[in-house]
């Protein structure tokens, strides 16, 4: 269990957005081959870029996207180093509050089969048919924040 030290949310391009560009490289874009446009960056301006940190590193973070009540969460990444440790159950979970704060009552996400369990741990519902999504099967996910 490593416990992170902060959780913040980070400026869209500001001093903090590299390293949160570079864990996203490694772990969600790297192992498949890709590799994120310019396009697929500028439409996240207005959306909220949370973080954790230990040590001073940002070794996790994930995006949250408002639709009116409901609220995507979308990009969550743990550096390998970290995984397995609850880094992303306590960020998942930081989420989930600023999801209500933000106006949420339902969040929703398109999990990979391979982290399924890890949310559905987290409370989240899994729609029974898989999609493609980057080349990979996806679940629609959600869990009420009420
Ligand atoms: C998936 C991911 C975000 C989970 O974060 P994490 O910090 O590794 O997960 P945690 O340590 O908080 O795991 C919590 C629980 O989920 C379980 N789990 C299920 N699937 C898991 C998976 N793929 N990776 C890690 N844990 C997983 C763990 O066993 C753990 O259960 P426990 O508390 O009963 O022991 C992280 O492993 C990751 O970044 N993976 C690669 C990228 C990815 O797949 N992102 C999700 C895209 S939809």
């Amino acid at each position: 269990m490593v416990a992170l030290d902060q959780i913040q949310l980070i400026e869209f391009r500001g001093n903090l957005f590299p390293e949160w560009m570079e864990l996203r490289q490694k772990v969600l874009r790297e192992p498949l081959g890709l590799a994120y446009s310019d396009a697929d960056i500028d439409a996240e301006a207005d959306q909220w870029h949370l973080c954790g940190f230990k040590d001073g590193k940002l070794i996790a973070g994930l995006i949250l996207l408002p639709k009116a009540s409901v609220i995507k969460m979308r990009q969550v990444a743990v550096h390998p180093d970290f995984q397995g440790k609850g880094v992303g159950s306590q960020l998942v979970r930081s989420a989930e509050e600023l999801a209500i704060e933000l106006g949420g009552d339902r969040m929703v996400l398109h999990a990979r089969e391979s982290a399924v369990s890890f949310y559905r741990n987290l409370g989240y519902d899994v729609s029974r048919e898989a999609f493609i999504e980057i080349g990979l099967p996806h679940f629609r996910m959600d869990k009420s924040l009420e």
